[in-house]
């Protein structure tokens, strides 16, 4: 068997089992494959090991009818016959690369190079995924080999059935995410898309938990996630270690599905960061105004503000114009996790840079206002995935109340032409202000938030129950 010396990945998984023979073959996994923006899961309950487990034996009882001759079968020989097939079937699983070279350009076009030989299954509203032991694995589990941190085509997969499962192999009791991202696990956002599939379908699967994360990137092993992603799945699936597949993000998750994936792990998180929201919504100052609550989300270096005090006066400004706002001031790096869930559960208005610690905004109460900045270029060479905080307010009930892009002007950067090149030397530029502009879209949107907690007031106030899982 190969050996790669990559000593400290996967270090938890082999530390928690006996062996520390590289190739691990779970009882039950999901797998999906976060590709770009696509996303595709699904899997059928109706699977389990133990099924599986008779379908490969009525499978090899019927090998077994064909590989030998059954009337010249004695008990004993029966015994050995079938032995020698277990054996032979063992020899026989062969290990394919994780990373499929053949697929890498059509990436985007469907066709996955994670685990190529396997098709996910799809389900409607859901993402895209692949379950083993399942009907599609023939009831075989999947197996893995190798921790090669830098190629993926070096990490290898097969199938196995677990009664002929390979030589060296460990068998990893247990449900297994695993995940495979073309992004990574430690920006907020990316880390995010590549995980709400998999508590979407938790959610819809009795709220399974795993038992373990294997995680990839382009089938390259990843032994942690960033530590706000880590707190988030800690909240939401209590401690799972990572030795961990999913191959898709949250692109064909139905719209419900998605805010009830949000509403969880908002619930979850607050529990987890003993936040009570109870009461929240239904504050009123001493003259019977709503409390509006405005979060200037700030981030330092790149796509920060220029001057920071400067729109924090401006917000100021408009914010004392309203009877019953309150303007908090929040430095995004200097927040743990759990101060981050108080900040946004206590906010309606957040304004902040374009950047990944927008991606906290799910934490605030549903319909509450996301406003968003960004520097010059941006508008004009950014591309789409500049509106990843649009979808993500979609995603989780809030309102994106828009957008301000610092004017580009002139193009002054050494490659006009190239608008990738160009993008480049804008992308992590500055955040200038408008005064003008800024004082009148703040004005217009505490107003809306104003009237619309007025006629909230006014109606009955339900949800705020347990979570639901
Ligand atoms: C996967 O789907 C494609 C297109 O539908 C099909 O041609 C191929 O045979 C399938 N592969 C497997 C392993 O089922
Ligand atoms: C930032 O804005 C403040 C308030 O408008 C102003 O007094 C200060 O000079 C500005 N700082 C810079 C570096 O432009
Ligand atoms: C959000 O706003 C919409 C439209 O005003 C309203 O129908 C819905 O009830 C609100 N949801 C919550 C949770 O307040
Ligand atoms: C600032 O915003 C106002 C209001 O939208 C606009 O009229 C003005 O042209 C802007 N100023 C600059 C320098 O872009």
């Amino acid at each position: 068997m190969e050996t790669q010396s990559s000593p400290k990945a996967l270090t938890k998984l082999k530390s928690s089992c006996r062996s520390t023979e590289l190739v691990i073959c779970c009882t039950s996994l999901l797998v999906m494959i976060l590709l770009l923006f696509h996303l595709r899961t699904s899997f059928n309950s109706s699977y389990s090991y133990s099924r599986t487990s008779s379908a490969s034996r009525a499978f090899l009882i019927k090998w077994k009818g064909l590989a030998i001759d059954s009337s010249s079968s004695s008990a004993q020989d029966h015994s050995k016959n079938t032995e020698a097939l277990i054996s032979k079937l063992r020899d026989s699983v062969t290990f394919l690369p994780i990373k499929d070279l053949r697929f890498v350009e059509t990436a985007m076009l469907g066709h996955t190079w994670f685990i190529s030989s396997m098709n996910d299954t799809h389900e409607e509203n859901e993402a895209e995924h692949l379950y083993f032991p399942s009907e599609a694995s023939k009831g075989r589990l999947l197996c893995m080999k190798g921790r090669n941190k830098e190629d993926g085509t070096k990490n290898s997969y097969a199938f196995a059935w677990p009664e002929s499962l390979p030589e060296s192999a460990t068998l990893l009791k247990g449900l297994t995410f695993v995940s495979d991202t073309y992004y990574d696990y430690k920006n907020l956002w990316h880390g995010l898309t590549a995980m709400v599939p998999f508590v979407s379908w938790s959610i819809k699967n009795r709220c399974l938990r795993p038992n373990r994360w294997l995680l990839f990137h382009w089938g390259e092993l990843r032994d942690q996630m960033g530590s706000w992603l880590y707190h988030l799945m800690q909240a939401n699936f209590g401690e799972v270690e990572i030795a961990a597949v999913m191959r898709h993000n949250e692109g064909s998750m139905g719209k419900a599905r998605k805010l009830q994936v949000f509403d969880l792990l908002r619930c979850k998180a607050r529990g987890f960061c003993g936040i009570n929201p109870a009461g929240k919504g239904q504050e009123f100052n001493e003259k019977g105004q709503p409390i509006i609550r405005l979060t200037l989300l700030m981030r330092r270096g790149s796509r920060s503000f220029k001057n920071a005090t400067a729109v924090t006066e401006i917000f100021a400004e408009e914010c004392a114009m309203v009877d019953g706002c309150v303007l908090k001031v929040e430095q995004s790096e200097d927040l743990s996790f759990c101060d981050q869930v108080k900040v946004m559960t206590g906010t309606d208005v957040v304004a902040s840079p374009h950047g990944a610690q927008l991606t906290n905004m799910l934490f605030m109460d549903r319909n509450s206002s996301v406003m968003e900045f960004f520097p010059k270029g941006w508008l004009e060479l950014a591309g789409v995935g500049q509106y990843a905080h649009h979808w993500m307010a979609d995603q989780s009930g809030m309102r994106h109340r828009g957008a301000w892009w610092d004017p580009l002007g002139q193009k002054e950067c050494p490659t006009p032409h190239n608008d990738l090149e160009c993008f480049k030397f804008y992308k992590n530029g500055q955040v200038g202000h408008n005064e003008t502009y800024f004082a009148e879209w703040a004005r217009s949107i505490l107003n809306q938030v104003r009237i619309s907690k007025l006629e909230q007031a006014t109606r009955s106030r339900s949800n705020l129950g347990a979570c639901v899982c």
